[in-house]
């Protein structure tokens, strides 16, 4: 029996050709496919600009460095998300204050923020999980009065869509990921869609080490051109080669999110037999990529999510655990934070199913049968 992986992702024949391409022109590092790229990233998500980088970790750290977050000040974000957004704060050596989330999107809202702001708080990295577009227009509202940024943190949710615009669009600063969990990958990779042209300049200078100018302008000015360090800054650069492979994927962006969306639609169906199981789901304000397909088990079930994903993988189906708190792992025991009982139970009580392009109507099946049998007998495997 083949093995149902949890995410592949959809790259082939065309990528490895852009890549090779890349590397035949000796372009090997960043150069013009990475300003290819970032253009038609930006037009892509409608941000005034975009900055290619090596990461959507090295993206977070851009953009708090840009709102000018730094040593004193809070930056609130949530526990439940990937342990990065957390520690791009610690970067620009700030404190990561944790917020709750609510249960039917796993984002922050404007009464949990609320609970945790301080006169410190400089900052509110808005995670939308999973792909689920958070309500970023109340926070805006609520925040912007107050001279509080926000940084979006959309490593997840490439072709998701908030009040049927892209994320992408909303704030001054939107950092994704191309990680290959993502639905568009370079391997690894991440982008910074910006507003403004000063931050744009400014994020590529810190994005070469304060470099004035960047090598590719440099290259290609035809005159001798000494270049200047301007402030301290880092190597967080992407390279060509990565660049032609998302130039590639982001062609495909669109058939990636239909084909995810309807089989998403379909797990939504057959999962609807299983009494008292939550799933993932389009907000009210919003569509999802359905980058990750997660559930939340039934209180009354007795089954642990690492028992179901057991019980799963003896039927030949890699799950993972739901989304992670950062509050609950070693990296932050001794951080202090407030009561976080929603996160709480979504990352004890969650899960995520498989979910990609080749996954069919029989291995789908196979998993709600699986998950079903679990749920409902409540068997510990
Ligand atoms: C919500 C969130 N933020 C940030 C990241 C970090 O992305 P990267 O691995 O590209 O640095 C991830 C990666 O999974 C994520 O899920």
């Amino acid at each position: 029996m083949n093995r149902i992986p949890v995410m592949r992702p959809t790259i082939g024949r065309e990528e490895a050709d852009a890549a090779a391409e890349a590397i035949a022109s000796g372009w090997v590092a960043q150069g013009p496919r990475v300003r290819e790229f970032e253009r038609a990233f930006a037009e892509r998500v409608g941000s005034g600009d975009a900055i290619a980088l090596s990461s959507c970790t090295a993206a977070l750290h851009i953009a708090l460095e840009l709102v000018g977050a730094g040593p004193g000040d809070d930056v609130i974000v949530p526990s439940l998300s990937f342990i990065a957004t957390a520690n791009a704060v610690r970067c620009v050596g700030a404190n990561p204050v944790f917020a709750d989330v609510e249960l039917e999107t796993q984002n922050l809202s404007v009464a949990s923020v609320g609970e945790r702001l301080t006169p410190r708080t400089k900052a509110v990295i808005l995670v939308h999980q999973a792909g689920v577009p958070a309500e970023v227009e109340a926070m805006h509202d609520f925040l912007d009065p107050l001279g509080i940024a926000i940084v979006e943190d959309a490593a997840c949710a490439i072709g998701s869509t908030y009040r049927s615009a892209p994320v992408g669009t909303h704030s001054g600063h939107i950092a994704f990921s191309f990680h290959p969990r993502k639905l568009l990958t370079t391997g690894e990779g991440g982008m910074l869609a910006v507003a403004c042209g000063d931050s744009a300049r400014r994020g590529r200078r810190l994005r070469e080490h304060g470099m004035s100018v960047g090598t590719a302008e440099r290259s290609d000015a035809g005159e001798v051109i000494v270049e200047s360090y301007l402030e301290p800054g880092f190597n967080y650069r992407m390279t060509d080669i990565q660049a032609a492979v998302g130039l590639v994927q982001l062609e495909r962006l669109e058939g990636i999110v239909a084909r995810r969306r309807e089989r998403a639609q379909r797990y939504q169906e057959l999962l609807a037999a299983i009494p008292g199981l939550r799933t993932i789901a389009d907000p009210p304000y919003g569509t999802t990529n359905f980058q990750s397909f997660w559930v939340l088990l039934p209180d009354e079930c007795p089954a642990s999510p690492v028992d179901v994903l057991g019980q799963l993988l003896d039927a030949g189906v890699s799950g993972r655990r739901g989304i992670m708190a950062a509050h609950l792992e070693p990296a932050y025991a001794h951080h202090p934070h407030g009561p976080l009982p929603v996160t709480e139970k979504l990352a004890t009580r969650s899960l995520i199913l498989p979910l990609h392009d080749e996954l069919d109507d029989a291995a789908q099946d196979r998993v709600v049968d699986v998950l079903g049998a679990a749920v409902t007998s409540g068997a510990i495997g």
